[in-house]
């Protein structure tokens, strides 16, 4: 099962795709942490990428489309299951270029899963969220606390926030998402792959919501 996982920031992209990689053995590629990555790493991407993803704006499609084509490339030739894309693609010229790849290397998706979460939800975790230095870990103060108050359970490593979770580059991204991203939903729903789930509820409402959603795609 090939899965897209669309969505403003904060819907719970992240935070779903990492339970469901585990329980339905998917692959989780997800975008934004491979440019993370890329941006600790140094390398030339990484460079690119930096600056922008601080200001809250998309990284160019060429560049993320090569990052994502050689992500599921090497996925295939460890013989994966099926994947999650989380944050990707971001735009019609990214999904348009994601199909020709697909078609090249007869692969197909099985659907585009939209987190449907309000504004209000959506900036009220994204201020609460807190990750783990070490792997990324997601959590938040109030939702979904670590056992002890600012430290990551499994690493025993200070809680961080991610820069591009201050107030002003919230609101930027939120209105990047509503230009360039949203769009995405008509482009998925003409092609007969969207599906809907209503995110505002708290994560097990969620994560039983896509469940039973995927014993319709199986
Ligand atoms: P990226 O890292 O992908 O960020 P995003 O899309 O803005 O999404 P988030 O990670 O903020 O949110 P999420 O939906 O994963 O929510 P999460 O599960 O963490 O991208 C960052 C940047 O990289 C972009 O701005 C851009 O610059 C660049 N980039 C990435 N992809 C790109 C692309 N394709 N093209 C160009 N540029 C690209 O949850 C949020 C919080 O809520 C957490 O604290 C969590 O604990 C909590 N939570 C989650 N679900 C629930 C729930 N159901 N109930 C209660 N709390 C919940």
């Amino acid at each position: 099962m090939n899965l897209i996982f669309l969505g403003p920031p904060g819907a719970g992209k992240g935070t779903h795709a990492e339970m469901l990689s585990k329980s339905m053995r998917l692959s989780h590629l997800a975008a934004g942490d491979i440019l993370r990555r890329n941006i600790r790493e140094g390398t030339a991407l990484g460079m690119q990428a930096r600056d922008i993803m601080a200001r809250g704006e998309l990284v160019p499609d060429t560049l993320v489309n090569n990052m994502m084509f050689a992500e599921i490339r090497e996925l295939r030739a460890k013989g994966a299951k099926g994947f999650i894309l989380d944050g990707y693609p971001r735009t019609i010229v990214q999904a348009q270029e994601l199909d020709k790849f697909l078609a090249s290397e007869k692969m197909t998706l099985s659907a585009a899963i939209n987190f449907d979460a309000s504004e209000e939800v959506v900036v009220a975790r994204l201020s609460g969220r807190r990750l783990c230095p070490v792997d990324g870990k997601i959590y938040h103060v109030k939702n979904m606390p670590p056992r002890k108050e600012g430290v990551c359970d499994c690493h025993g490593q200070p809680l961080v926030t991610r820069k591009d979770d201050q107030p002003d580059t919230i609101r930027k991204r939120l209105a990047v998402y509503h230009e360039s991203t949203k769009p995405l939903i008509e482009y998925y729903a003409k092609n007969d792959l969207l599906r809907n789930v209503p995110a505002d509820g708290d994560a097990p409402a969620v994560q039983k919501l896509l469940e039973k959603l995927f014993e319709t795609i199986r």
